[in-house]
């Protein structure tokens, strides 16, 4: 192996509404942190970057911004994710040195126009990247779950992140149909803010509302008794005030969302060619995201469309594993890689 073959370095990255995560050749996930950044409105310099800047999220000074540069997966602050980028880029520079050369495979949701895949492409370049190869999400989540995608097998995917859910059906290396809808993580923090409002007549914050997600949610009835005291803002008196939130609170504020999914999955299958349809029901449905670690989530998808559902293995993680796997095997994944050059998104 030649001392070059050291210097240059695919890079693979999952740039999420909620999280961004980084891939290096030879090496395996190096980031995964969240996106944001925290700027000093004041002279316009950025302050810090993912982890350290959502520290700063609860307790705000004045002066400091803290910036969301995409919204349901597409960028929507071009200079500011480029500056993540370049931030995350030069955070793993020690671990080896990224050259303009070296190949980016960067995630991309089906739906993007063209103009917004080019966004994508300009801005990992920008960022410093060489060559760069769209890669969509649910391609990327099947390779990471080794799913078997070169055979000529169908899988449903659902892709449950931060800012959107994706529906697909994707057969031999390419994704067939697939929908996408601003329902996820963040549209389920919401639902549970304006629960507890409407409910206890209490106000609480977007961080709050995430950590009953995580610590009580759950999609369907559960035995384990969980319930979590959280502090808000009385709406009557103004004044701090505390109430115990149950698991029963958190199930009623998110259904309506969760229910909107399973609609779409059903509608995407009724719609979806039938010699695909038999294969894919075989098979079972395959839930990936950060939003598929809500308790219970796979059951209720599996009883709501009565097919199997299983959630993929480390689910936060599958979209850069997949990447991971076609960096480190490029020619054997070519095919996969010219497909993504042309949109082959159908709607419906
Ligand atoms: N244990 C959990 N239970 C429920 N939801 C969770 C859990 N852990 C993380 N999440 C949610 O997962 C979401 C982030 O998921 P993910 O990192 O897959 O999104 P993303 O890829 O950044 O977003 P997108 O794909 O929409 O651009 C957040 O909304 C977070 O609240
Ligand atoms: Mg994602």
């Amino acid at each position: 192996m030649g001392l070059l073959e050291n210097f240059y370095k695919n890079i693979g990255i999952d740039l999420g509404t909620a999280n961004t995560l980084l891939y290096l050749q030879d090496r395996g996930i190096v980031v995964q942190e969240p996106t944001l950044v925290a700027f000093n409105n004041r002279t316009g310099q950025i302050l810090a970057v993912g982890e350290e800047a959502k520290k700063m999220l609860d307790r705000t000074p004045a002066h400091i911004t803290i910036v969301k540069p995409l919204m349901n997966g597409v960028i929507s602050d071009f200079e500011t994710t480029q500056e993540i980028i370049k931030h995350f880029l030069h955070k793993i520079k020690n671990q080896s040195f990224w050259s303009r050369y070296r190949t980016a495979l960067v995630a991309i949701p089906t739906n993007l126009t063209e103009v917004e895949r080019k966004s994508v492409e300009d801005v990992t370049v920008a960022a410093g990247a060489g060559k760069v190869f769209l890669v969509e999400e649910p391609i990327a989540t099947a390779i990471g779950a080794r799913l078997p995608v070169e055979e000529a097998t169908t899988n449903m995917i659902i892709n449950i992140g931060g800012g959107t859910t994706e529906i697909s059906i994707i057969s031999v290396g390419g994704a067939v149909i697939s929908k996408s809808l601003k329902v996820a993580g963040q549209k389920f923090n919401d639902d549970i803010v304006k629960f507890i409002r409407d409910e206890f007549k209490l106000l609480i914050g977007e961080p709050t509302a995430e950590e009953l997600k995580i610590n009580i949610g759950s999609a369907i009835g559960i035995e384990e008794k969980l319930e979590m005291p959280v502090r808000g803002r009385d709406m009557a008196t103004g004044l701090p005030r505390e109430i115990l939130v149950k698991n029963t609170h958190i199930r009623a504020a998110i259904h309506r969302s969760l229910k909107s999914i399973v609609d779409e999955a059903k509608s995407l299958i009724e719609s979806a060619p039938p010699e695909l349809v038999g294969d894919m029901l075989k098979r079972g449905i395959y839930v990936s995201g950060g939003g598929s670690l809500l308790r219970g989530l796979d059951r209720f998808i599996e009883k709501e469309v009565t097919v199997k559902t299983m959630v993929v293995d480390d689910p936060l993680t599958s979209v850069a594993r997949g990447l991971g796997i076609i960096l480190e095997d490029m020619p054997k994944y070519n095919s996969i890689l010219s497909n993504q050059q042309r949109p082959r998104q159908v709607n419906l």
